[in-house]
């Protein structure tokens, strides 16, 4: 299976292409947002035009489109780009764009402010391919631009499976050094399954939680579900925390060098 087809069949089942399981996306898709707007608040660049590199459905450009003048939202799964739109429609200034690549966007060299990437620069499996993305980065930011990465970042190497790469930190380092970027700041990240946070665990054992996730198949538990997880989330922010050496996941916040 190509690597589109891959992640349309994700956007199909699941109607996104985060979490499969419904009861960890509710929360960890909140968590990233909030997370990163928080962030975001901290950088000093301009705000006009940002890119949502791997939008999947669209949550992140909806969240930068509050902020930037202008987002371009692509992603090579056109099936999740029908839904990112789909669910925007009525927000105007975010470009939903699909395609093999993101170079064949039309962008003009030196005009993007920001550049995200949420669990997408771990996806190319191809080495030359993440450092033609970097190189492609590098030219379309402006000087002051800053592209923020929320990746796997394992102290240790780890396997990679058939579709995420697992580079270390130090890797990840040397890859964007390699292509005219600096780690500008850092942040740990929590992960659901292998590197929790309490306000997660308390979310999981609240009793309709445990209920609601017997029946996460059906459409009916979703909602409340993301009640519940929007509670948890707003009320913590121990999901994220300023950078240590061993955070299984990392918010990377780089500059040019
Ligand atoms: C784990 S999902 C994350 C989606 C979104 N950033 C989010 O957090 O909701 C990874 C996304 O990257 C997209 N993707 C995979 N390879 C890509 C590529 N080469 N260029 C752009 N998007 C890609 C997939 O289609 C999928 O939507």
């Amino acid at each position: 299976m190509s690597n589109s087809e891959f992640w349309n069949k994700r956007a199909l089942t699941f109607g996104h292409t985060g979490w499969a399981n419904y009861s960890i996306y509710a929360f960890d898709q909140l968590a990233r947002l909030k997370a990163l707007e928080s962030i975001l608040t901290k950088l000093t660049i301009e705000s006009g035009l940002a890119l949502d590199f791997g939008t999947g459905s669209g949550d992140f450009a909806r969240m930068l489109s509050k902020t930037f003048e202008k987002v371009i939202a692509f992603d090579t799964s056109e099936e999740v780009i029908a839904i990112g739109k789909n669910q925007s429609g009525h927000i105007l200034n975010i470009q939903f764009c699909t395609g093999s690549s993101v170079m064949d966007v039309e962008i003009s060299d030196s005009s993007l402010d920001l550049i995200l990437s949420v669990t997408v620069l771990g996806h190319l499996m191809d080495d030359n391919l993440l450092h033609s993305h970097l190189q492609f980065f590098k030219n379309k930011l402006t000087n002051n631009g800053q592209i923020i990465a929320l990746e796997y970042t394992p102290p240790n190497k780890i396997p990679q499976s058939e579709y995420q790469k697992f580079l270390t930190f130090s890797e990840w380092q040397d890859a964007f050094s390699e292509n005219g970027f600096i780690l500008d700041d850092c942040y740990g990240f929590y992960s659901p399954t292998e590197a929790s946070c309490n306000s997660y665990d308390k979310y999981r054992g609240y009793l309709i939680v445990k209920i609601l996730r017997i029946f996460q198949r059906f459409e009916w538990p979703r909602n409340k579900l993301a009640i519940v997880a929007k509670k948890s989330v707003n009320d913590n922010d121990d999901y994220f925390w300023p950078n240590e050496s061993n955070d299984l996941l990392k918010i990377m916040v780089y500059k040019k060098s």
